[in-house]
Formats: C-alpha cells, sequence, structure tokens
C-alpha cells in the first residue's frame, strides 16, 4: 500500500485513483496522521498539494516520523516544499503564482546514486506539466540535487543523494501531465517496489470476507435502497456475502420518477433475488408537502425527515420479526452506500484549524436502534463502484444511471406539490428521458430531467385557446457535479420532445430548454 498524506489540495484524490489505475493499493489520510497511530506499513508515501504556505505559523505540517521509516517519499507541489521546510526551512513566497502548463527539462546524473534518476527513467528529457503553485524554493536543502527544472522554477524537481526522498513541483496526477502516470508508476512500482495486484475482483473477494467476519454467522442488515447506482451495488454486495440476513427496504415517497417504484422491485427482487420491502410512503409525503409553496429547504427537510420517520419505523418491524424468528439474531447492521469522496470530504484537514467534519449518516438518527454502520463502498470511487456494479450482474442501464436527488421530483416541481403536479412532472420527464435514450444520448449527458415551472401560458390546442402549464428541460454535462454545462441538442431532438409531452401530458400547453450553466445556476431548479 502506497499512503497518501493528503494537505488539502483539490487533486489529492487523483492519486490515490491514478496509483489504483496501476493496480496498487493506496490510502489517502489527513496530513495530520500520526504514523504510530497506523496498523499497517507503506511501502511508500505521498506527500500531495495543498492551498497553504509551509512557512506559515499554523501550516499543516507532515509527522516528522515519516522520515524515519526508511520508506520513499514523494511530494508534490506543497509535498515538496514540506520536505525542503523538514530539511532546510528555505521556501520563498514566488514573485509571481504559477498556474496552467509549463515546459520541464528533466535532468540525469551519471556517477550518482542510481535511485536519483530513477524517478524520471524511461521518460523523456523533455516534458510537459501542469504548474500549481505559489511558492518556490529559494534554493536546495543541502544533501539533495535538482532532478528537472523549468524556465520559471530551478528546482521542478528534487531529490536526496542518499535516500529515496523526491520532491516535484509540478503535479503528475491530472491529465494535463500527459506522462504523469508514468512518473507515478517509477515511483511506486520500481522505487516503493509497490505491488500491482489491486483488481475489482480481488476486491470483491475481500470485501465479501470482511463483511462475513464482521456481521457474524447469524447477524442481520438492514439498508435502505433507492434505485440508484450506490444503494444497489451495496445491496449486491450484502446479498452476495449473507443472502437473506440483508433486507433491503424501498420508501416510496410519492415523488420518485415515473414506475421507479416497481422497476427498483423487479431489478432487486427478480434479477438480484435480494429480499426487498416496498413502503408506500406517498401520501404520507404529499400530505407533508401540502401548502409547501416557496421554500425548497422546507421541501427537503419534510421529505428527509419523513424518509428517516418512516425507514425507522420499518426497520424495527423486521428487527421485530427477524427476533422471532429461530433462525437468526436481531438486526444490528445497517447499511450505507458512503463512497471514497464522502469518506474524503468528511475525514480531511480543512484550513488552518484542522476541524474535522463528522460524517452525515442516517445510522446516527435512528433513534433507539443501536444500529452499527457497515459501508462496502466507502474506499471505492463511482467509476468504480460502476466496475463493482458490472462485475455483480448489474445491468448496464443500472449501472450507468444518472444521479437523481433524495428530495426526488419535489425540488423538480416549483411551487406546491400536489397528486396532480407529480402526474405531469413525472410523465413530461418520462418522455424526455425516454428521447434521450433512443437518441443514444443518456451516456453523454451527466443528468437530465422536466421540471414543472409554477407559471401558466396561452396556447392554442385544436381550435380552443388553452391556458396551462410550462415545463422546462434541464439536461446537463458534467466531471464532479460542482460546475456544469447546459446540453447542446439539436433542434430536431427538441422539436421532437416538445411536440411529444405537449401531445401526451395534459396539462401542458409548452415546453422551454433551460439553458444556464452551473453556476450561477444550480443543477437542480430547487
Ligand atoms: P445542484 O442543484 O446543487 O446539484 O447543482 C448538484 C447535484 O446534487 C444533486 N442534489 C441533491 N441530491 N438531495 C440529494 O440527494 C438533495 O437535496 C439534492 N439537491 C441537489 C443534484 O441532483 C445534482 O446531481
Amino acid at each position: 500500500t502506497i499512503l497518501v498524506l493528503d494537505f488539502g489540495s483539490q487533486y489529492s484524490h487523483l492519486i490515490t485513483r491514478r496509483l489504483r489505475e496501476l493496480n496498487v493499493y493506496s490510502e489517502m489520510l489527513p496530513c495530520t496522521q500520526k504514523l504510530s497511530e497506523l496498523s499497517w506499513k507503506p511501502k511508500g508515501i505521498i506527500l500531495s498539494g495543498g492551498p497553504y504556505s509551509v512557512y506559515w505559523d499554523d501550516a499543516p505540517h507532515v509527522d516528522p516520523a515519516a522520515f524515519e521509516l526508511g520508506v520513499p517519499i514523494l511530494g508534490i507541489c506543497y509535498g515538496l516544499q514540506e520536505i525542503a521546510w523538514h530539511f532546510a526551512k528555505n521556501v520563498l513566497a514566488g514573485e509571481k503564482r504559477e498556474y496552467g502548463h509549463a515546459y520541464l527539462k528533466v535532468e540525469r546524473h551519471t556517477g550518482k546514486a542510481a535511485h536519483v534518476d530513477a524517478l524520471f527513467a524511461g521518460l523523456e528529457d523533455d516534458m510537459e506539466v501542469w504548474m500549481s503553485h505559489g511558492d518556490k524554493l529559494s534554493n536546495l536543502p543541502s544533501d539533495f540535487t535538482t532532478i528537472a527544472t523549468t524556465t520559471n522554477a530551478p528546482f521542478a524537481g528534487m531529490a536526496h543523494e542518499t535516500k529515496p526522498l523526491y520532491g516535484i513541483q509540478f503535479h503528475p496526477e491530472v491529465t494535463h501531465t500527459p506522462k504523469g502516470v508514468q512518473l507515478l508508476k517509477n515511483f511506486a512500482v520500481d522505487i516503493c517496489k509497490a505491488k500491482t495486484d489491486w483488481t475489482m475482483g480481488k476486491f470483491v473477494d475481500q470485501e465479501i470476507a470482511r463483511i462475513r467476519a464482521l456481521v457474524g454467522e447469524k447477524g442481520q442488515v438492514i439498508g435502505a435502497v433507492s434505485g440508484g447506482v450506490d444503494s444497489t451495488v451495496a445491496a449486491a454486495l450484502m446479498k452476495e456475502a449473507i443472502g437473506d440476513r440483508f433486507h433491503a427496504v424501498l420508501v416510496d415517497n410519492g415523488v420518485l420518477r415515473m414506475n421507479e417504484a416497481e422497476q427498483v422491485k423487479e431489478t432487486l427482487t427478480k434479477h438480484l433475488g435480494i429480499q426487498l420491502t416496498v413502503v408506500d410512503a406517498s401520501e404520507r409525503f404529499l400530505g407533508l408537502l401540502k401548502g409547501v409553496t416557496d421554500d425548497p429547504e422546507k421541501k427537503r427537510k419534510i421529505i428527509g425527515n419523513t424518509f428517516i420517520h418512516v425507514f425507522q419505523e420499518e426497520a424495527k418491524k423486521i428487527q421485530a420479526a427477524a427476533a422471532g424468528s429461530p433462525k437468526a439474531g436481531e438486526i444490528e447492521w445497517l447499511l450505507q452506500g458512503t463512497l471514497y469522496p464522502d469518506v474524503i470530504e468528511s475525514i480531511s484537514f480543512k484550513g488552518p484549524s484542522a476541524t474535522i467534519k463528522t460524517h452525515h449518516n442516517v445510522g446516527g438518527l435512528l433513534e433507539g436502534m443501536h444500529l452499527k454502520v457497515i459501508e462496502p463502498l466507502r474506499e471505492l470511487f463511482k467509476d468504480e463502484v460502476r466496475e463493482l456494479g458490472t462485475k455483480l450482474g448489474l445491468a448496464e442501464e443500472l449501472v450507468w444511471r444518472h444521479p437523481f436527488p433524495g428530495p426526488g421530483i419535489a425540488i423538480r416541481i416549483l411551487g406546491e406539490v400536489t397528486a396532480e403536479q407529480v402526474r405531469i412532472a413525472r410523465h413530461a420527464d418520462y418522455i424526455f428521458i425516454e428521447e434521450i435514450r433512443a437518441a443514444g444520448l443518456y451516456r453523454k449527458i451527466s443528468q437530465a430531467f422536466a421540471a414543472l415551472l409554477p407559471v401558466k401560458a396561452v396556447g392554442v390546442m385544436g381550435d380552443k385557446r388553452v391556458h396551462s402549464q410550462v415545463i422546462a428541460l434541464r439536461a446537463v454535462e458534467t466531471s464532479d457535479f460542482m460546475t456544469a454545462d447546459w446540453y447542446p441538442f439539436d433542434g430536431a431532438f427538441l422539436k421532437k420532445v416538445s411536440r411529444r409531452i405537449v401531445n401526451e401530458v395534459d396539462g401542458v400547453c409548452r415546453v422551454v430548454y433551460d439553458i444556464t450553466s452551473k453556476p450561477p445556476g444550480t443543477i437542480e431548479m430547487e
């Protein structure tokens, strides 16, 4: 395992990701991690970039024990400065920030220890790299030698003369450094001698064994499913591990997509053989949403809280039934589909005050149930979850599903949510998605939906004037959902969707397309 210590750079998680792509297992921990508290010894350590300056009083620093472990260390950007700071305290604010492409000249050293040149082995002498930093070294710490330069950074790469310690000013983990992966491979595989045996198949075996050991011979697990990728993959894995001792619950909140509850039921019970209870709580949810017209956060709160109540009631029923059954013990575990980015988010070193956010999960909110949380996906990134889902036999359609928000269609019905409004929004959404799939665009688009606007417009339908509602279509492309751009459909496609919606959905006489990017818009309209 390669240990990545995170100093808060926006690219940190990519380091872990790239290493796993090389089949090297890697874990990322906050930079403040005490190495004596680790239960395993890393084969090598990577210090990430970060938004701080090492010379600030409150800057985060790596546990000095890292330099005593005797394992190779690679510092990237802030990580390079951190190594220089550890040895010589010679980092300065640069005259100007350097951000973007740069051309690196690699320096080779015949006559020096072999490890000095090992980081750039097999790479060309001129490399395109990506820079993003403000500080730079004023000079090299003693015992280090320059291994790469750029016009702006005379110490763009350095290596220790006798130990496998390296620092680079650029970011090898981003795709803007085209040969960056080769450099990471040189470090992890050739210099650290990390094993290259991490595969999804191995992960599945290990995780199933871990779940079985954790839950025991009789233990039972309960978990909510939504039909989304994460909860379905987590459920499929639990089923593989413990069979019928896993109980899935789908809460139908009345604001799911058209036919969704039935589809989830079909997939989970028929295809995956998972034990599933569907709770139809539509009326309860819609009753509580009544009269909430212009407060999206209130909608979210009502739906979130009611979900917890309904799920808890159901969990108690299943728990009571399980306790009475001769074959098994009480349910004591709660399954959560937490992914690695959520874990990183909650353990990351945030700001100079080193506050650690507590992870939000349903487990803590279920009163008096004393459930322990089990998170089989906590080491995986989204695309790895998709790969795992495919391995577990999930249909491609499910594996590549667009994300769908917990509050569902309720935050896509601007204004009051009523059964009638749900019917209209759902139907229009169904047509839009059906056409997107038919046009082969579903995978190109990151998220798409139809929203119902709280206004009426005039139209002529048949020979009559009508005064009815307006559907807004939204479709975006994004890689991280933090920024997004609207999808440039061609006119013929939009014409077809618009015609179908106006003709087929009662109560709609106009369709508009949302051409707002994020920012300033958000993806959802409420
Ligand atoms: P925004 O609208 O903030 O959405 O640009 C970014 C992503 O988050 C999803 N989203 C939610 N998901 N509960 C959820 O589970 C919510 O309240 C919620 N609000 C937004 C949204 O669908 C998009 O993928």
